[in-house]
């Protein structure tokens, strides 16, 4: 019998794993569905990341601050959100083989999709995870594991925009984890139950809304360049009406193509006025916004641009995922590289290592890099190939004589050769983003 090919995505799950970006969480237990820890290299691909992200959204523009708001929140919050109502999919179980599925993702006129068995009637299941509060198990103290983080923004839209002396139009952003149980959860870390969003709200003045969201649309869309993403491999996709989530009259989803398919990467939503409309009634607060030029009071629209931290690790770890002849690469933008250099004696001898080990101290001040003196240095280039690592540096016989040094960069794999005292200013220049 044949024996079956890995997929890209068999290849990367492997690769993660072996080279320390993605483990399996509570591997020694067996796992846990869909739950997933990211290791040493991970971690590194995941800041670099929220930090483009962060840089664009926060610190280029003047009209967005930051916020960090705690993942447990009020309940009524949640009440008012409409999420305890309505953040619900429909559910189905087979009473075969017992396994469950979203209702509207399968055909229910065929039965389950796995054995064909018969379907128990659909059933709204409700998203969110919930939680106690203090000792006592009693309705009076559920909280829930936030299941998006604008709420966070909108509770505290007037702190902000007092603390900062904002005007409408302005946005509040935030990177911080959310939690929704899903029923089918998938794709490696696609769709996970805990996750990790970017998402940004724009208030507006009513009117402008439509305007607001066509910018922000165009401007989402071109960042992906900034991730170094293909753009042949990204589309938007409107929501019909029946895709629409409670709190939208428009949406756009940015959709890549991974190996499982075209899939949502990032939201845009217009959400009106029903969020703050809705925590006003709630909260018996006034959250309108004084416009004083026009005099007039008004309850802000919202733009808002949603996306998770995870779905762009894997989105840049697929696009970045090349087999060559001999070789593998991950051909990520420089600044999203785990490591941004790695400092190769060329023998293990003759001084080489100590000039080696000054030169990576010096770069340590400033990035991630890596030391690694074993093996032959075919084998070293590739196995920095693997994790993506823009430049390698390499103290060979000549750099005895003269103080050069090599520097091979990943793409091309041409060598040039600098001044030992430049290197630090040469990479510097090009892993930022
Ligand atoms: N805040 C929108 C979402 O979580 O999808």
């Amino acid at each position: 019998m044949a024996k079956k090919q890995p997929t890209i995505m068999d290849k990367l799950v492997s690769l993660t794993k072996r080279r320390g970006f993605i483990f399996q969480s509570s591997e020694i237990y067996g796992g846990i569905n869909s739950c997933y820890d990211y290791g040493p290299l991970g971690v590194e691909l995941k800041k670099n990341i929220k930090e483009l992200w962060w840089k664009s959204m926060v610190y280029e523009r003047a009209d967005v601050e930051g916020i960090d708001a705690s993942i447990l929140m009020h309940p009524r919050v949640w009440e008012a959100s409409g999420h305890v109502e309505g953040f619900t999919d429909p559910l189905v179980d087979c009473k075969n083989c017992k396994m469950r599925w979203r209702a509207d993702q399968i055909d229910l006129e065929k039965g389950c999709p796995n054995c064909g068995g018969e379907l128990t009637e659909p059933r709204m299941f409700n998203l969110m995870f919930k939680t106690f509060m203090g000792p006592v198990e009693d309705d009076a103290h559920v909280v829930y594991l936030r299941p998006e983080t604008a709420q966070g923004i909108y509770v505290n839209f007037h702190n902000v925009r007092e603390s900062m002396r904002k005007k409408v139009p302005f946005g509040i952003a935030q990177i911080g984890k959310a939690f929704r149980n899903e029923i089918t959860p998938g794709n490696f870390i696609f769709r996970t139950r805990e996750f990790e969003q970017m998402e940004m709200q724009y208030f507006v003045k009513p009117g402008t809304d439509e305007e607001w969201f066509e910018y922000w649309k165009e401007e989402r869309f071109k960042w992906y360049d900034r991730l170094g993403i293909n753009k042949d491999k990204l589309r938007f996709h409107q929501h019909g009406p029946d895709e629409l989530a409670h709190y939208a009259k428009a949406a756009f989803d940015i959709e890549y193509e991974f190996p499982f398919g075209w899939s949502e990467i990032e939201g845009i939503h217009n959400r009106t006025d029903f969020d703050l409309s809705r925590h006003q009634e709630y909260s018996g607060k006034d959250l309108r916004y004084y416009d004083q030029e026009a005099d007039e009071k008004y309850i802000p629209y919202v733009v808002e641009t949603s996306t998770g931290v995870d779905r762009l690790m894997l989105t840049t770890l697929v696009d970045a995922y090349t087999e060559e002849e001999d070789r593998v690469v991950l051909r990520f933008k420089p600044y999203l590289a785990p490591i941004k250099a790695a400092v190769l004696p060329l023998v293990k001898r003759d001084g080489m290592p100590e000039i080696a080990r000054k030169i990576e101290a010096d770069l340590r001040k400033r990035f991630k890099v890596f030391y690694d003196e074993g093996g032959s240095i075919g084998r070293r280039y590739r196995r920095q190939d693997e994790i993506g690592t823009p430049y390698c540096i390499t103290v060979d016989s000549q750099t005895l004589e003269d103080g050069t040094v090599t520097i091979r960069e990943r793409d091309s794999m041409e060598q040039i050769r600098i001044d030992k005292s430049r290197v630090l200013e040469y990479i510097s220049e090009r892993v930022m983003p």
